[in-house]
């Protein structure tokens, strides 16, 4: 299929993880175009959108939302699956709140009448040296929020992105075509846990 890997970066993890992406599905045989969000790239005759951003101040990177809210329409006609590139990943809960971790993609959900079949989170990097100084301090801030010491440091692993890469195709094929606008309802009654015990007995039954 022909699948658009749309992303936005500052620092070159997140591009770094996108083009790491663009080859694995190559591998499996995909059309990839890789385009930045900054390059307001058509949707046009595509079979699957992949947006990807870094997390800055509590969730994606602004230019991505943005590029969303101008091609919603388009969007809402085409499956989609995203993964975000962030620090905070196991996420915490502050007085009952959702704050960080998975929680940093629910604008990307809530941006869509038809959502995103499949999004992940991936570690990123920071390398103090390489902040500006507005950066280094927002950092430091963010840090100090968690009760840690602002340091350079990667979460950046390969297997998370070959993990994305996998699942979005089989996640695909599972439920990425099979809901359309005005059949979300559908989705809503879609039995995930029913869909696994399927691949079980699938498993079982190949030994
Ligand atoms: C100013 C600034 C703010 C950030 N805010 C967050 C945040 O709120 N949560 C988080 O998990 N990571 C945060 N990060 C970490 C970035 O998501 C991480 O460094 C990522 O690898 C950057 O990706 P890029 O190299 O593609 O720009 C922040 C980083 C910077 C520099």
């Amino acid at each position: 299929m022909r699948i658009l890997i749309v992303y936005t970066t500052r620092y070159g993890t997140t591009e770094r993880a996108v083009k790491l992406a663009k080859k694995l599905f190559e591998e499996e045989g995909h059309e990839v175009e890789v385009r930045e969000v900054k390059e307001n790239p058509s949707l046009r005759g595509y079979d699957l959108v992949v947006m990807s951003a870094p997390v800055y101040r509590d969730g994606p990177h602004w230019d991505l939302t943005d590029w969303i809210s101008e091609h919603r329409e388009e969007l809402e006609d085409v499956p989609k699956a995203f993964f975000l590139v962030a620090m905070h990943l196991a996420g915490s809960v502050f007085m009952g709140k959702l704050h960080g971790g998975i929680a940093y993609s629910q604008p990307l959900i809530e941006a869509f009448e038809v959502p995103p079949f499949y999004g992940t989170l991936i570690g990123g990097e920071i390398d103090v040296e390489r902040l500006s100084d507005e950066d280094r301090r927002k950092m430091k801030r963010f840090y100090a929020v968690l009760g840690e010491r602002l340091e350079s440091k990667s979460l950046y692993r390969e297997e998370d992105v070959k993990a994305f890469v996998r699942r979005t195709l089989l996640y695909y094929d599972w439920f990425g075509k099979h809901f359309r606008r005005g059949e979300v309802n559908k989705a809503k009654d879609f039995d995930f846990m029913e869909k696994v015990r399927e691949m079980e007995a699938k498993l079982d039954a190949e030994g």
